[in-house]
């Protein structure tokens, strides 16, 4: 069933005390939309973030994870592991996994594969590079990013899939897609999924935009009919910031 989501990926960002007090100034922000709210903390802050939002309407979701169950991975966390502290979702995918840790959308597809085998929800990311969109090519590399990662799938599975889609030059450039781009590109993703997995999926499919939303630009987004929530960076690391984009619906 489509949703209203916001969530916040803090990236490389909090340690253990300033988590502890952002999540403490969260904690008292009025939500008055029905978005519901995520946080995505760094794997260290995890267990803590879960602990402290327990009684609360913000779930803590992971920001990356490995597609192996266990082994020789050096550095690197499991599903399982997620899951026995109680996360249920993960963000794979983001941009930022693509560009400096060579994630490609086979090694994505086995990602959101494990993911789903531990019943996790995903919340899968991807988005054009400026020189696409220059060259005309956005929908074309939007359309190649969801069907290698996902299109093997049942269409059961995407009950379980929240799409994030996140043009790579909006990221933490205070650029943003105008709500007008950010429109056409969800009408186009929604149509992608139509055309394999027919009305229902499509229509049921949460869509976020992530890239520079902001308080003073998240009303206009947000009231796209397509636009489902948003994928926050900079932004989700101010309490009071945050908080005006979830009560921006
Ligand atoms: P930004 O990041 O809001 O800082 O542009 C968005 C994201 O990377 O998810």
């Amino acid at each position: 069933m489509r949703k209203h989501i916001v969530a916040g990926n803090w990236k490389m960002n909090n340690g253990l005390i300033q988590t502890e007090s952002l999540i403490a100034e969260l904690k008292t922000k009025q939500k008055t939309s029905d978005a519901e709210v995520m946080i995505a903390p760094s794997f260290t802050n995890l267990w803590h973030a879960f602990e402290s939002t327990r009684q609360h309407d913000i779930e803590v979701v992971a920001q990356n994870m490995h597609f192996s169950e266990k082994g020789a991975y050096t550095g690197e966390v499991s599903a399982g592991m997620l899951k026995s502290i109680g996360i249920k979702t993960v963000i794979l995918g983001h941009s930022e996994r693509r560009a400096y840790f060579n994630e490609t959308d086979e090694s994505l597809a086995k990602k959101v594969d494990t993911a789903l085998a531990h019943d996790m929800r995903v919340i899968f990311c991807f988005g054009e590079e400026l020189s696409d969109r220059k060259a005309g090519n956005e929908e074309a590399v939007v359309e190649s990013q969801i069907k290698n990662a996902l299109f093997h799938l049942e269409a059961d599975a995407f009950k379980h899939i929240v799409l994030a889609y996140e043009p790579v030059w909006a990221i933490g450039t205070g650029e943003t897609a105008s709500p007008e781009q950010a429109q056409d590109m969800h009408a186009f993703i929604r149509k992608t999924l139509e055309s394999k997995y027919g009305h229902t999926v499509a229509d049921d499919m949460t869509i976020l935009y992530g890239g520079s939303v902001k308080p003073n630009n998240a009303k206009e987004i947000f009231s796209k009919p397509d636009v489902d929530g948003g994928l926050i960076g900079g932004a989700s690391l101010k309490a009071d910031d945050f908080y005006a984009i979830v009560n921006a619906f």
